[in-house]
């Protein structure tokens, strides 16, 4: 006969309070985070060295002809290498063969080549109407981890793949995004946290002219905020090892943004700081020099998520196909409804005052986005969420794919990693869970775009 061991009992049966007193610490006081936070700088220093960090160096990997001729260029391999070979200016790509690599720089080139010599009937940009202006997108939910940043990443590298010029903002003081666009932004000078201050010091200064003419004393106005005055998308926006990509970065320091706007608001409680980034995307001619603006945000919905929802045309928020996520949306819902109606309530009676006529938000297109779904256990819970959002779901689910976690530390995402380092179905379906959701997005842009050139050539149908 055989017995079976017998389990030990569960680990937290039997636990004896003096031996857990003897393993204790003494208890902790403040300074024991400055310890640890030194101590992890140390740590991130030393595993940066070893190679697991974003050293703000990073380097985007060649393409080779056959994801050029699949993935970016519409043409056949063949006509690519004849066409190569009859023009010896156009870049040559590196390697020997039928396979060469070539830099995103080189494959610009190579798109703008075509575009202007290859057939007519085929397009080999992306269409954006002449005169509209970018579209700013922001990827936001006040829950954590549900796939904002990884969708945002993804979204910006494969329009980038795709030849369009985008702007990435990291409105969250975490700086993933930055990290993942290998961003360095020294202090909060380098984010947007100095448009803000613009928007705020010009605010006042143009009160306190008013007030001014009325013998009114001037509201305060220091030096730091005076300078902010002068600052331009030059100050803040960084290039990125992606060519066109270019960054405005985020780091810790932002997260004084929260504290300071209130601030603010009570010095000048007319400011209206939902304003301050669409303001300084226009006035800096950002939405004319790239094609899409994508807002990062923070998990909650505090100032910046207001900045980036208010700036935002079209508005994507992630989720995850699991009751608490589906549940936490739904109230992100509410207070996104909550927030604008009240805004839009104080404005307006401003405005009927000053016999304005009222303004009401107004987004493109908004869609909640199902990410890292896994259709073996999550179908029926992903058709209830769909079923309750209806419309307002884009079509594709966001496949929970291996390669997003596992490209992790030098290379970030799909897009970045090399196809040779994974098995090739692994890598066409990783790859393919995030080109349809670019598809998705895709899809929304043009319509965009469309509807805003019918309007603008004086149509409705
Ligand atoms: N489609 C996906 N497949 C697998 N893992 C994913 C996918 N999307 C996101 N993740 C992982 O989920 C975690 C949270 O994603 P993240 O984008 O950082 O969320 P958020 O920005 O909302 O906090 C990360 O570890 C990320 O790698
Ligand atoms: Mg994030």
């Amino acid at each position: 006969m055989t017995r079976k061991p017998d389990l030990p009992p569960p680990p937290y049966h039997g636990l004896d309070p003096e031996r857990s007193f003897d393993r204790l610490t003494e208890p902790v006081g403040t300074s024991r985070f400055a310890q640890a936070a030194a101590r992890a700088a140390h740590g991130r220093t030393d595993l940066a060295k070893r190679g697991y960090a974003p050293d703000g160096t990073k380097r985007l990997r060649r393409f080779s002809t056959w994801e050029i001729c699949r993935y970016m260029i519409p043409v056949a391999p063949a006509h690519f290498r004849r066409v190569l070979k009859s023009n010896p200016d156009l870049p040559q790509g590196e390697g020997s063969g039928g396979t060469r690599w070539f830099t995103l720089d080189e494959i610009v080139a190579l798109r703008d080549h075509f575009d202007s010599e290859g057939s007519k009937a085929k397009q080999y940009k992306p269409w954006r109407p002449d005169g509209v202006q970018a579209k700013v997108v922001a990827v936001a939910n006040f829950k954590g981890g549900v796939g904002k940043t990884s969708t945002a990443a993804h979204l910006a590298m494969a329009a980038a793949l795709d030849g369009y010029r985008v702007l990435v903002i990291d409105l969250d003081s975490q700086g993933s995004m930055t990290s993942i666009l290998g961003g360095d932004v020294p202090d909060e000078w380098s984010t947007v946290f100095p448009l803000l201050a613009k928007d705020y010091a010009s605010h006042v200064s143009q009160r306190n002219h008013v007030r001014e003419a009325e013998g009114l004393a001037p509201l305060p106005l220091d030096e730091t905020m005076t300078a902010a005055l002068d600052v331009t998308a030059k100050d803040v926006v960084q290039t990125t090892h992606w060519p066109n990509i270019d960054l405005i970065g985020a780091q810790l320091n932002l997260y004084w943004a929260e504290f300071q706007i209130p601030v603010w608001r009570m010095t000048a409680r007319d400011w209206p700081l939902w304003d301050a980034l669409p303001n300084f995307l226009e006035a800096e001619g950002l939405l004319d020099a790239y094609d899409i603006v994508l807002l990062d945000t923070p998990p909650a919905l505090g100032y910046l998520t207001i900045n980036a929802l208010s700036a935002a045309d079209i508005l994507l928020v992630p989720l995850g196909a699991s009751f608490l996520e589906f549940d936490s949306t739904g109230r992100f819902f509410d207070m996104l409804h909550a927030t604008f109606a009240s805004i839009e309530e104080g404005d307006n009676a401003v405005r009927r005052t000053a016999g304005l006529p009222e303004q009401r938000f107004e987004w493109d297109a908004v869609r909640t986005v199902l990410t890292r779904y896994d259709a073996g256990q999550q179908a029926d819970l992903a058709n209830v969420v769909q079923a309750y959002f209806g419309d307002m779901m884009a079509p594709h689910r966001q496949e929970f794919t291996a390669l997003v976690g596992q490209a992790g530390e030098r290379v970030s995402g799909i897009y970045e990693a090399d196809p040779r380092d994974f098995n090739r179905d692994t890598y066409l379906r990783g790859r393919e869970a995030f080109d349809r959701t670019y598809a998705d997005f895709k899809d929304l842009l043009l319509g965009c775009w469309w509807r805003d050139e019918m309007e603008r050539n004086g149509g409705g149908e």
